[in-house]
């Protein structure tokens, strides 16, 4: 399918919990790449830090930098999510936020090669976390190679105006570097305002709608066994649909813009997740 990209304006709106949510139930061959660059928590976290030594984007970006060897050494460096079938893998991000120095003038690079992942034998779909923007260093790079960026947001004022600013400094960067219309949309977490009037508000759509489940929310922070029929792992796992029918319709678009669109493919009726793209 594609890069998918996720972030926030500010705060802890739950972009981790989201990406990790989706990763779990995603469908397809997928790479979770943690791009955050005050580092990443899934390690530590949900997968409760079993390893015999460091690994992931941190590393990565040492040997790129010190033998530009990113395509030899990259599946080394992954972690299994769903062992032993490979077929959900975790790039740790850097644990270290004094590392994200040597990260960061790579973005490119690591947007260009996630993006070759979608072409790969077999190909792989790639979900990054890229954290708040309102931070120094933000993987730019990522967020314009994404052919899709969900910007996670809560659902009170105070992270609906952060978030209105947001989209305002995403467009503005996404006009300055041509980057094709159509790839941000928002991804609601939990209570408050109602879908519809976030949308029309923000003038932007609202892909999907993650509830309030602080349960397994607590689980995918701090690690245990998350059961499939949970609300967010329920909800999350319809994500892929709305995110697949906005691609395909984006891809139509660009082949054949004189094409008519396909229609949109509505997600079984799930609690908490809205089919709207
Ligand atoms: N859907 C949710 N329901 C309840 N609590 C959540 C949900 N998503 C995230 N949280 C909680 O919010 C906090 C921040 O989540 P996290 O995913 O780390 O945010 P971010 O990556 O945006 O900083 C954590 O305590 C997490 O358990
Ligand atoms: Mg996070």
């Amino acid at each position: 399918m594609a890069v998918i990209a996720l972030v926030s304006a500010k705060g802890s709106p739950g972009v981790t919990t989201a990406a990790l949510a989706a990763a779990l139930s995603w469908h397809r061959r997928l790479v979770l790449a943690e791009c955050d660059p005050a580092g990443g928590s899934v390690l530590a976290g949900y997968l409760g830090g079993a390893l015999d030594g460091p690994r992931g984007l941190g590393e990565l970006a040492v040997g790129e930098l010190r033998d530009g060897n990113l395509e030899s050494a990259f599946w080394s460096q992954l972690v299994d999510l769903d062992a032993p079938k490979r077929e959900r893998l975790l790039l740790p991000g850097v644990v270290d936020p004094a590392q994200a120095g040597s990260v960061t003038p790579l973005w490119q690079r690591f947007a260009d090669f996630f993006t070759g992942l979608e072409k790969g034998v077999p190909p792989y779909d790639v979900l990054v976390d890229c954290g708040r923007l309102q931070v120094g260093g933000p993987p730019w790079p990522v967020l314009r190679a994404a052919a899709v960026v969900l910007l996670v947001t809560r659902a009170h004022l105070p992270d609906l105006s952060a978030t209105r600013a947001t989209i305002k400094a995403i467009e503005r960067d996404f006009a300055e570097h041509r980057v094709p219309p159509g790839t941000l949309r928002l991804l609601v977490v939990g209570d408050g305002h109602g879908t519809s009037e976030i949308s029309k508000a923000l003038r932007l759509p609202v892909i999907a709608r993650l509830p309030h489940d602080p349960r397994t929310a607590a689980v995918l922070g701090r690690g245990g066994t998350v059961r499939a029929n949970r609300p967010l792992l329920r909800a999350a796992s319809q994500l892929e649909v709305p995110v697949r029918a906005l691609l395909d319709r984006r891809r139509a678009r660009l082949a054949w813009p004189g094409a008519p669109v396909p229609r949109p493919v509505t997600a079984p009726s799930t609690p908490g997740v809205s089919g709207a793209v």
